[in-house]
Order: C-alpha cells, then structure tokens, then sequence
C-alpha cells in the first residue's frame, strides 16, 4: 500500500519503510499507529471522523462501541466506510466474571440496586443534594452486561469490519465468528496472564496495557508487562499501551518487540473526538499525579481526572458494586450533572500520559507527528557513539515467567 495523500506528509518512502512492522502488513496500514478505542458508559468519544482522520493518516482508527447500542455501532461503521476506504478496528468491552443474565436491563438493574443496595442508592442522593443537581435517570436501556455485550460484538461482525478489538473480557465465543468473518481479532491484557488467556481464546494480537493507560487499567507498569508478554506470546504479534503519546514513545515499544501501538489519552484532545471543551480544559490543565485511579464510576480499577466525587466516594466507604451495577448507579449522577452542566462532576477517563498533553489538533496530525519524531528518534540512535545505547537484548536476557 501506498501512503495516502494528507497523511504523514513529510515522510518519505524510506522512512515508512522503517517504521513498517509485520503487523502493518497484516492489518494493511501504512504506520504502526493504533488509535485506541475508547467508550463511555452513554455514547463515544470516537466519533466517526476521528475513526477516519487516524486511518486516512495510515494509522488505524478505531471506534469505541462500548456505550452504542448495536443500531448506533452499524450507523457508525457505515459512517466511518463513507469517510475512507482505509482499514479500521471497533472495540467492544466484554465484561468478565458475570452471569449472562437474560434480564439486564437499565431498568432492572436499577430496581435492583435500590433494593439490594440501598446504601449506594443514598449515597448518589446525598451526592445530588450535595452539588444541588436535580435527579436524573438515563432512559436507554443498553448498559455493559455480558448479553448486551454480545449484541454489540454481533453487529460489529455482521458488518465484517476489518479489525474488532475486545477489552476486558475473554473473547473465546467470539473469535471464531470473527474469523468466518474475515476479521483480524485483537485481546486486550493488563498482566502476563491475561496475555496468556488472550492466547489461548485465538486472537490474532495482544493489546499489552500498562498501568500508565488510560480508562480501566491494570497493576503493571509498561517498562516491565510489555518485555514479558513480547517474549513470552511470540510469535503472537503485541501492540503497547498506555503512556504512549510521542515518537519516542513509539520507538521505545518497537524496541521492546511489540509491533504497533495503542494510544487512547493522545488523541482525546483531537480535533475530531466527542469530547466537552470543560473535560478538554480539564486533560490540558493536568499534571500525570491528577490522573487518579478510582472504582467510582464504573466498579473497576479506572484511570480518570481526579475531581471530588473521586474523593467523596472513597470518602463513603462503600465497596463498590460489580460492574454493571455500578455503572447504572452512577450514570444517572452523570446524568444529572450533565444536565447541569457540571462536568467537573463527570468522569473524564486518561492515561497518565495527559500530563504531557497541551495543544488540540487534527488527529492526522497526531498520527503524522508520532510518526516523523519515531523516524528522527531511531536515526538519532543510530548516530550514538558505539556501546552508548542498544535497541536489542542481549543474548542472555532475562526471560519472563511463565506459568
Ligand atoms: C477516555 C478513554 C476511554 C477508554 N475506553 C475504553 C473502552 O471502551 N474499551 C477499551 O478496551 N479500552 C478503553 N480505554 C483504554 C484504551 O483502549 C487504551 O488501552 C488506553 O487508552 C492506552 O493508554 P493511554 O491512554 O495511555 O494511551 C479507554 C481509555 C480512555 C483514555
């Protein structure tokens, strides 16, 4: 494939040529730059058009699926299909560790929260009175349940998109429709062992994501998951997440091994995502300590702007509730705070990489950035006085542990 006129302009052939990865060659991109795909509980910041600008770029655009129900994710493949011919991935969240329930609506796990959990029930009042937000209830019924998680997955191959990414879950059930589909399937794992289950279930790639990521995240930092999991699923090809947000960046991935990276929190300030201009004035103004973690919004460990429901949940002393439970609890606060207009109230997921984060600009931009300082990085390593630095292990490396 050719680079397309608009993306990374100033590249030349011999420098895609070096950034060029096997997992380019099987995805049919131009540059190992994945835009990650990122939800929300209601809707997504991927719109669309930052789907198609990443792709357009020669990176690979991804839509964020996990708060669309299945008739707005086909809307949305078909508008991305209409932007660009290029290749692109959906991500979809497939919870783990739940019952399938059939009945896992919005509205019965809403009835179920207040009569199982009335202590979480009060503490959203009390937060409404505390902020003087009238109440609020979300009136779409989709909400992240393992059966409407399939739902979502099921309109994804139905329209055999190129790539679909899973997070979270195990994607076992899916990987062989997937497959019949013609689908490049990607896994996403925050620890060696997650790695090892996405391994087994028969997905094409990993997302390795370190602790640094953005939205829910696991325990292990990027310098020491992504040289196990390259090592230890080879030849599986592995794509770096988390704290990803510049050519050096991108180098320090590729010398680890993986074959791409995953970037969620660059492109949040991207011209083209859903974001509020409060949430984008929130990412700028951010230090990589204000980037806390908190189980608040959705149940699980997730990386998000430190604001003060953040403190007054922790201040509650409650457990929160498995997810979706505790999801529905909290977006009716969201939505409540929305209506108010009060965005310092509403979780505004980023890596810690934000602190980093300052200008707003096209999202071909971003990837044709990324792109030009990886290629002045590796040449400027090349130009290093001999034994001043290496990109490659030594013969007697370390090796991760595998169970
Ligand atoms: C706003 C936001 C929303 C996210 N939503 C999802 C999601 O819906 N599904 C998913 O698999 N990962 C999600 N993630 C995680 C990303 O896929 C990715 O792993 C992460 O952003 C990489 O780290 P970085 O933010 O440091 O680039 C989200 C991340 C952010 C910042």
């Amino acid at each position: 494939l050719t680079p397309q006129a608009g993306s990374a302009m100033t590249l030349s052939s011999a420098d895609y040529a070096l950034l060029r990865t096997p997992l380019c060659d099987r995805l049919g991109i131009d540059l190992p730059i994945l835009q990650a795909g990122m939800g929300r509980s209601i809707g997504s910041p991927t719109t669309p058009q930052l789907v198609a600008a990443v792709s357009e770029a020669g990176g690979l655009g991804c839509l964020g699926a996990s708060g669309l129900d299945p008739s707005e994710i086909s809307a949305a493949i078909r508008e991305v299909r209409q932007r660009t011919q290029r290749p692109f991935a959906v991500n979809v969240l497939l919870p783990s560790g739940l019952e399938p329930t059939e009945n896992s609506t919005r509205t019965a796990l809403r009835l179920a929260i207040r009569r199982d959990y009335p202590n979480h029930s009060r503490f959203v009042d009390s937060l409404c009175d505390r902020y003087g937000l009238s109440r609020r209830e979300v009136n779409r019924e989709g909400t992240v349940s393992p059966a409407f998680a399939l739902e979502q997955a099921e309109a994804v191959i139905d329209q055999q998109v190129p790539a679909l990414v899973v997070g979270l879950g195990d994607p076992t059930q899916l990987v062989a429709r997937a497959h019949q589909a013609g689908m490049f399937v990607v896994g996403m794992a925050g620890s060696l062992r997650n790695a090892q289950r996405q391994r087994l279930s028969g997905v094409d790639a990993i997302v390795a994501q370190g602790y640094e990521a953005g939205g829910h995240t696991g325990t292990v930092a990027n310098f020491a998951l992504l040289p196990q999991i390259v090592d230890s699923m080879a030849p599986l090809p592995i794509i770096a997440a988390g704290g990803i947000a510049d050519g050096r960046g991108l180098v320090a991935a590729l010398a680890y091994g993986a074959q791409g990276v995953w970037c969620g929190t660059a492109f949040l300030l991207a011209t083209e995502t859903d974001l509020s201009e409060s949430h984008r004035r929130q990412l700028i103004a951010a230090r990589s300590e204000d980037m806390t973690i908190s189980r608040c919004y959705t149940g699980k460990p997730s990386r998000i702007v430190h604001n003060v429901v953040v403190d007054d949940w922790a201040a509650s002393g409650l457990e929160p509730l498995p997810m979706p439970y505790q999801g529905v609890l909290m977006d009716d606060f969201t939505a409540a705070a929305m209506a108010a207009e009060r965005w310092d109230l509403v979780n505004n997921p980023g890596g810690q990489i934000a602190g980093m984060l300052t200008r707003q600009r096209g999202a071909g931009k971003i990837v044709g950035r990324m792109a030009s300082e990886a290629v002045a990085t590796i040449r400027a390593l090349g130009r290093l006085p001999a034994g001043a630095g290496s990109c490659f292990p030594a013969a007697d490396a370390e090796r991760a542990k595998v169970e």
